[in-house]
């Protein structure tokens, strides 16, 4: 198949790729074989038959890194911060995923919700319940989307009725990823999922970080979001220096674990987290809608952490990567407004040596670089997140060798006369400020479409 469209990605954080007539090979097995300007491309495939989708564009799918697919019912429940959130809304929506049918049922309109709105690869979180992630496993594999899904671990604080004994959760964790890890070729895969340090024990964790070297599969936890749950892992866990210490003494850094979040990281933990090779999810919306906090992601990304975005349904209110990229195109912009206020307060205040100031200003974690852009956020949520996932050779580009995960978008959704601007970074800033819910026409995940617009 020859596909003739405008192409749009970004390789890094500051470049944009574009073709405005372009041609997208893509092969039997799902990979694309060209791609590049339509005449060279249609001149180096002479045979192929054209399918013109112009005026229409092809992104790279989308990379949602961290949500909550059995939290889909509870999403958008507002007015508390973290721990009471989660014991009001969010235990009691997990709770009903005992019953399998309807975690089947959330399964399927989620995972369509989600690629009708641009997301091919999605890593999710299921509940402690090993039916329901394995039905959450079977809905991604018919749908045919790209997932890395785990059974959240938890064997103490918790509603009683979501506490597992640690031998069962360590068997059933171990089952799931006998029989879905690395699936289909390597699209469906596992991941060992403590759901955060307070509801797990030592044993617990020590057995995850196990199991997870044993098969190669990844790791999922939260880390430092809130500062109340910061204050009680402190208490937890006397012996570990910090935070990222608790997962470190218990085998959990490696370079397939995801850390959701991790807003409020010392210096030393960042080196930890770069050392092992970990990558950090930036869930802005979440982190907004929780009232957790912002990350100083410019700084973070140019002191060297590899970092991706995630939606975090149902503390962030949509399953949409394009309004997440706005949320970390905004966060990062009040993050810099704010500091611009600190800087001037600082300056006002007398009788501080330029020392103490530096030292004031790293304790306030100014970030002094210019706000994430579009580009950067896109990059984030396409290449970067790949990147994050150990993917980055085979995911979130428009390139030969690249598998064939792309979305066929309508750019005129998003602009206010319905027209299609010359200016494809303009383009690009619409869609994600201005992001309209039927923007996206079609997803396709390894060359097969898995969501059409009718
Ligand atoms: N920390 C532990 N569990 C959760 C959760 O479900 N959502 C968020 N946002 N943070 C958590
Ligand atoms: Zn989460």
């Amino acid at each position: 198949m020859l596909i003739r469209a405008s192409l749009l990605s970004a390789p890094t954080l500051q470049e944009l790729h574009f073709e405005a007539d372009g041609g997208l090979v893509v092969d039997g097995m799902g990979t694309i074989a060209d791609a590049g300007a339509f005449d060279a491309v249609s001149a180096r495939h002479p045979g192929l038959a054209v399918e013109d989708l112009r005026p229409f564009w092809i992104l790279p799918g989308l990379v949602d890194l961290h949500a909550h697919l059995p939290q889909y019912e509870a999403v958008a429940a507002d007015g508390l911060e973290l721990l009471p959130w989660l014991e009001r809304h969010i235990y009691p929506a997990e709770e009903r995923f005992s019953d399998g049918a309807h975690a089947s049922a959330t399964a399927r309109k989620y995972l369509n919700d989600a690629l009708a709105l641009g997301t091919t690869t999605t890593v999710l979180y299921a509940t402690i319940h090993a039916e329901a992630t394995d039905a959450i496993f079977r809905e991604a594999e018919a749908c045919g989307i790209r997932a890395i899904i785990g059974k959240t671990m938890m064997d103490r604080h918790a509603p009683e009725a979501l506490l597992e004994d640690t031998e069962t959760s360590l068997k059933e964790s171990e089952a799931l990823c006998r029989a879905w890890h690395g699936k289909d070729g390597g699209r469906l895969h596992y991941a060992f999922t403590p759901r955060f340090a307070p509801s797990c024990s030592r044993e617990l964790m020590i057995g995850a970080g196990r199991l997870a070297r044993k098969y190669d599969a990844f790791v999922q936890t939260h880390l430092a979001e809130n500062l109340q749950e910061l204050e009680w892992v402190r208490g937890l866990f006397p012996e570990a220096d910090c935070y990222t210490d608790v997962y470190r003494r218990f085998g959990l850094l490696g370079s397939r674990t995801l850390l959701g979040h991790g807003i409020h990281l010392l210096p030393s933990e960042r080196k930890l987290i770069r050392e092992h090779g970990c990558s950090l999810v930036h869930c802005p919306s979440s982190n907004a809608f929780l009232q957790s906090g912002i990350m100083p992601l410019r700084r973070w990304l140019e002191e060297g952490l590899t970092i991706g975005l995630g939606t975090d349904v149902g503390a962030g209110p949509s399953l949409s990567m394009f309004r997440e990229m706005g949320g970390a195109c905004t966060a990062s912009k009040l993050k810099r407004a704010a500091q611009h206020l600190q800087s001037a307060r600082l300056r006002e205040v007398g009788g501080l040596t330029e020392d103490q100031k530096a030292r004031l200003s790293e304790a306030l974690d100014l970030d002094p670089l210019p706000a994430l852009d579009a580009t950067g956020a896109f990059h984030l949520a396409t290449r970067g997140g790949a990147r994050a996932l150990g993917f980055g050779d085979r995911l979130g580009a428009l390139e030969a060798g690249f598998d064939a995960d792309f979305l066929v978008v309508d750019v005129r959704l998003s602009d206010p006369f319905g027209q299609v601007s010359a200016d494809p970074a303009h383009v690009l800033s619409r869609l994600i400020y201005r992001s309209d819910p039927r923007l996206v026409q079609s997803a396709y995940v390894r060359g097969r479409r898995c969501f059409h617009r009718a």
